[in-house]
């Protein structure tokens, strides 16, 4: 077991629950395991003269005392940040003036890490697992990027039963580990219940025999019972089969993946290296990567390197770029995100929603009404995804523009007008009114475009400067290229200025605008991506191109969706892409970032105009909007 690099943390289910004398042990009995061992106490109150580290590097160097292997060679302990009060860490801190970010703490322990890296660590935290960090962030939140397994030790107090069971949910729920669960006998035996009520079959529950009485500094005699002994190695043989498994399902998974799943938006046919994400967190995924001998990575933790094989597993942390396809916008496992939803899974699980009310539903319905769908929006429909919320969009369009002119929806050959380089989502519906392209052109003949498509005048940056970026389109309906490459602005609120609907570009949009809509009688709704196409490349399309368009639209009456599934709820910068381009659609379909990537769940919003166009023959089923 000499390669075993293992990390454990240490939580208590509250302070002077007896998590220094465990960790002690357990770093006692690592050090027969591991060339080295570094415990560290990221946060020390009360010091001097509480200090923790102190307490664990004399009690290690009494039990090691008659070996020749020198502990104190073998064994770094250390505290990171300290303060004198005997208090939470973020009252001693704030009494001692100081302000100590969670980041500085994070920083810290990998500091310690990068300058020992074959070591076993064991890390303590302070008070209980919701107890403060010196910021004021709970430490169950504030340690989570880490999400080391967990060496919770439960209160053997009367009343002990209860408060561990809340912190092992606490952490449960935010996404740690928590493989073993050590406590001391103090007359009640707690563990019993914790055994009924875990239902983790993995997780090892074990009781201590009660401590000698408090005035006795040094306690050896203590550690050196057998069931002291006996209960420290299972401890540590238990992490480490926790570690063993842990990687031997990542072996599993790389290995079997391939052939389990077919992946989305994943060319299959040639070798395929899955990502392993064992878990994620802020920006960041945490991903589980197997390594060749003296390869490096950072922040890297090995988790088991055998002696057989010269590769060994590392976790690290990988740069989600594409913000998990456009859906996080605070982050992984945000923790106020993950608590309203526990919450309303906890209150409801799943309630049918036809003529149904509960009151998550009904404030998201209100405040998405006021403030995103403000002031055009009076109806919200939900649904599960961004092609669904498109799907309902378009039926809702198509039933309004053949009331408003009169006509019955089943008679008409009825299309859409958008742009080229749109991408409305891969259901079938939502595909027809893309134009052929990357994601669809192998669908045919199922997928049958149904629209008029244009090429949409596009907006790049060059030199620092907004430029018209009609060259790289394929605007062959614009007059003179020499027009466009003259027309660049400094700022943003120049190139978006509303005054450019009158200028001489403005008067060409229109002209070229109005002879699209009179070539075809068919045009029955226009879809757009409001500002800018996400699928489509990130490109931007010019604002007063896409005011013009959707005034002439309103015009004549056809209706307006708004493809807000990307650009929707803060991906700009704003609530609403409405909000900058100031004028209204008559729908919009939000997703993405609508649950932070969270749920599956997707909003199509609308005016009462459009209702009520679903009112007439109330006895037809099909007026329901029910098929979905
Ligand atoms: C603009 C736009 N519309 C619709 C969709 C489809 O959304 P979903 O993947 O949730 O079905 C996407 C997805 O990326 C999108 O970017």
């Amino acid at each position: 077991m000499d390669n075993v690099i293992m990390w454990l943390q240490i939580w208590g289910a509250n302070t002077n629950v007896g998590k220094t004398v465990i960790s002690t042990g357990i770093v006692s009995q690592l050090l027969k395991r591991v060339a080295h061992c570094l415990y560290l106490k990221p946060v020390q109150t009360g010091y001097p003269p509480d200090d923790d580290a102190a307490f664990v590097q004399r009690h290690c160097k009494q039990l090691w005392k008659d070996d020749d292997r020198g502990v104190d060679q073998r064994l770094s302990c250390k505290k990171l940040f300290v303060f004198e009060q005997p208090l939470s860490a973020e009252e001693a801190a704030r009494r001692q003036g100081e302000q100590v970010s969670d980041q500085q703490v994070m920083q810290a322990i990998w500091k310690e890490w990068e300058n020992r890296h074959e070591s076993a660590i064991i890390i303590e935290t302070a008070g209980g697992v919701l107890s403060p960090l010196p910021s004021g962030t709970s430490q169950a939140d504030g340690y989570r990027s880490l999400r080391l397994p967990v060496v919770l030790i439960g209160d053997g107090a009367l009343g002990g039963i209860s408060t561990t069971m809340t912190c092992y949910e606490s952490l449960l729920l935010r996404g740690y580990d928590v493989p073993i669960i050590a406590t001391i006998d103090q007359g009640y035996p707690n563990w019993e219940a914790w055994k009924r009520t875990i239902h983790e079959k993995d997780t090892l529950i074990i009781p201590f025999p009660p401590l000698p009485p408090k005035d006795i500094p040094l306690f050896s005699d203590w550690y050196l019972k057998p069931q002291v002994q006996q209960a420290f190695q299972s401890i540590v043989e238990h992490g480490n089969t926790y570690f063993t498994k842990r990687s031997k399902k990542w072996e599993e998974m790389e290995q079997n993946a391939p052939k389990l799943f077919w992946w989305p938006f994943t060319q299959h046919g040639s070798t395929l290296h899955p990502v392993i994400v064992d878990s994620a967190f802020g920006d960041n995924y945490q991903v589980a990567q197997k390594k060749s001998k003296g390869t490096h990575s950072r922040p890297p933790f090995f988790v088991f390197k055998s002696n057989e094989d010269s590769s060994s597993w590392h976790l690290l942390d990988a740069f989600d770029g594409v913000a998990s396809w456009w859906t996080q916008g605070v982050g992984h496992a945000h923790i106020q995100l993950n608590k309203s939803m526990m919450k309303a899974a906890g209150r409801y699980g799943h309630v049918i929603f036809p003529q149904v009310i509960h009151q998550p539903a009904y404030q998201l319905s209100k405040e998405l009404i006021e403030t995103v769908g403000y002031p055009w929006a009076n109806r919200a429909y939900y649904s599960d995804d961004g092609s669904t919320a498109i799907e309902i969009a378009i039926k809702m369009a198509l039933r309004l523009y053949s009331t408003r002119h009169g006509k019955s929806q089943q008679q008409q050959q009825l299309e859409v007008l958008s742009f080229f380089g749109s991408y409305h989502g891969d259901t079938l519906g939502a595909m027809d009114c893309c134009p052929k392209g990357d994601y669809n052109e192998l669908q045919s003949p199922w997928f049958q475009p149904k629209g008029v498509f244009i090429e949409p005048p596009r907006i790049g940056m060059q030199n620092g400067r907004w430029i018209l970026d009609i060259l790289n389109g394929n605007n062959n309906w614009f007059p003179t290229d020499s027009i466009a490459n003259q027309v660049h602005w400094d700022s943003w609120d120049e190139m978006a200025d509303w005054q450019r609907v009158d200028s001489e570009i403005g008067n060409m949009y229109q002209q070229y605008i109005n002879k699209v809509l009179d070539s075809s009688s068919t045009i029955a709704t226009l879809i757009i991506e409001p500002l800018i196409q996400g699928a489509g490349g990130m490109r931007l399309i010019d604002p007063c191109f896409q005011r013009i368009l959707i005034q002439e639209a309103k015009k004549r009456g056809i209706p307006v969706i708004f493809d807000e599934v990307f650009s929707g709820i803060w991906r700009l910068g704003v609530l609403s892409s409405t909000h900058l381009l100031g004028v209204y659609p008559d729908i919009a379909a939000y997703a993405k970032l609508l649950t932070g990537g969270l749920l599956p769940m997707a909003v199509t919003l609308t005016t009462e105009e459009v209702f009520d166009a679903f009112k007439v023959f109330l006895r037809n089923r099909a007026n329901r909007l029910l098929i979905v």
